[in-house]
């Protein structure tokens, strides 16, 4: 019996996981913060932050809103701890990070006017309880705000397939570790089931031409580093297999006449008034 919380628990709390949480909210937060403002973040005054892992999120929110009071909620001390420091209260007097379960929360009921989750439902088997307790905190007509990651919307011109089909091996491997790779294109009826209004979905794509080559590619190294071992050993795959498909990914982001994409879903909808 594993007494990990989820499937992909070790991997989330691995050091790698902050490199990759860092170039991802370095491609992400440029194209994501116009939609966010859109989305009412400016007028809010209290945002929950779920699952915040190392608050590159929270923070970078932090300080395009200094008025919105900000706490990033996480169930790893770790991730916590690197928050604390690159975001520390001085700087950010709006900005607290706290231990918790997304799950089950501290907030009383109604008490939020924002919730965001991001790159944290796939990687969940008890998504409908998430989603109920972020609806549970929300005021009525607040906003809950989810990224959701499917990577289908991993695209990248490599030689030949094998590459190509990396995260289509890795779904298959990975399922019966409780996590959904291909969830992005699930969220909104998630949303609409878990009783929310005006569920939208904004897609968020992020390629070689509005990004940086050389961040992308970062990311792809460290998602290779964190999960090959994972993939192969979950899928019976050779670990040097995967590591050459994560590679050839890489790869092609680094070449300046190949292109790749990642498109992501940017989620949002309603607490009903009543
Ligand atoms: C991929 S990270 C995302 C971090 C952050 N949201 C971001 O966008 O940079 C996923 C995080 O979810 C956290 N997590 C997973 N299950 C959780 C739960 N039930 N309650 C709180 N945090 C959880 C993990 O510890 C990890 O830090």
């Amino acid at each position: 019996m594993s007494d990990l919380e989820y499937g992909q628990q070790e991997q989330m709390e691995d050091p790698t996981m902050v490199g990759t949480l860092r170039a991802q909210a370095e491609m992400i937060w440029p194209l994501e913060m116009p939609l966010l403002e859109r989305l009412g973040f400016g007028k809010a005054t209290s945002l929950a932050d779920l699952g915040c892992g190392t608050g590159e999120f929270a923070g970078r929110a932090a300080a395009q809103w200094p008025d919105l009071a900000i706490t990033g909620l996480d169930m790893f001390e770790g991730h916590l701890e690197l928050a604390r420091t690159a975001y520390p209260v001085e700087r950010h007097p709006n900005l607290t990070f706290v231990r918790g379960d997304a799950r089950a929360t501290h907030w009383v009921d109604s008490s939020i006017d924002l919730v965001s989750i991001r790159h944290v439902l796939h990687a969940l088997p008890d998504v409908g309880q998430v989603l109920a307790e972020a609806k549970r905190i929300l005021a009525p007509g607040g906003t809950l705000y989810v990224l959701a990651e499917d990577y289908a919307g991993l695209i990248f011109d490599t030689p030949g397939d094998a590459a190509q089909r990396l995260f289509f091996d890795a779904e298959a491997a990975l399922t019966p570790h409780g996590t959904n790779l291909f969830h992005g294109r699930a969220v909104l009826r998630e949303l609409m089931e878990a009783g929310f209004e005006d569920v939208r979905v904004d897609p968020i794509l992020v390629d070689t031409l509005n990004t940086d080559r050389e961040v992308f590619a970062r990311m792809l190294r460290f998602w290779r580093d964190g999960y090959a071992a994972f993939i192969a050993k979950s899928g019976g795959f050779e670990p040097a297999d995967i590591e050459a498909r994560f590679d050839a990914l890489r790869e092609a982001v680094e070449d300046e006449t190949r292109y790749g994409c990642w498109l992501l879903f940017a989620a949002s909808g309603r607490r009903p008034a009543s």
